[in-house]
């Protein structure tokens, strides 16, 4: 299991694109969704080590990095670099009250996706709730984390913080 987070990062080098096992089941699980007449894309998907510091920067002279630092990770930091998330649709505090984002949290393990950054975990995983970041596990680990309520961090038994 490849974990990346506040405590686990990935050298530049690492640039894998986005998995085909990610995008797989992404496509599946949209399709599902549109069945119900809901709307999933892509809104990003792989980011390389380069784009995640463009990124991070421009976070940090808006916000300052302490703020910056509870939304937005820092170049090698990002789970976006494994190939194994996407975040979904609009990037937005307000995509939490649509129904595609009520569909997602109760669908996503079927097709091996969890919920990231959950509500009521920001102190574990470092982050904010993020109702659009899904990241690729497994549908066995999703459905388990799913039944659970447990983060990532609490599943594996790791820390999410900088040094
Ligand atoms: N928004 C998530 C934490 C990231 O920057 O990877
Ligand atoms: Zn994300």
């Amino acid at each position: 299991m490849l974990i990346v987070n506040k405590s686990y990062g990935l050298p530049a080098t690492f640039e894998p694109g986005l998995e085909p096992i990610c995008y797989q089941q992404f496509q599946a699980m949209s399709s599902a969704a549109a069945k119900e007449d809901l709307s999933l894309y892509i809104g990003s998907g792989y980011r390389s080590y380069h784009d995640q510091e463009i990124i991070y920067d421009n976070y940090v002279k808006s916000d300052g990095a302490d703020m910056a630092d509870t939304y937005s990770a820092r170049p090698g930091y990002s789970e976006h670099q494994t190939g194994l998330v996407i975040d979904c649709n609009t990037i937005d505090d307000a995509f939490g009250a649509t129904p595609e984002a009520a569909w997602l949290a109760e669908h996503a393990h079927e097709y091996g996706f969890i919920i990231r950054y959950p509500q009521g975990k920001e102190d574990i995983t470092g982050y904010q709730y993020e109702p659009w970041h899904i990241r690729y596990v497994g549908s066995k680990i999703a459905t388990k984390l799913y039944k659970s309520g447990q983060c990532l961090e609490e599943y594996l038994k790791v820390d999410s913080k900088y040094e």
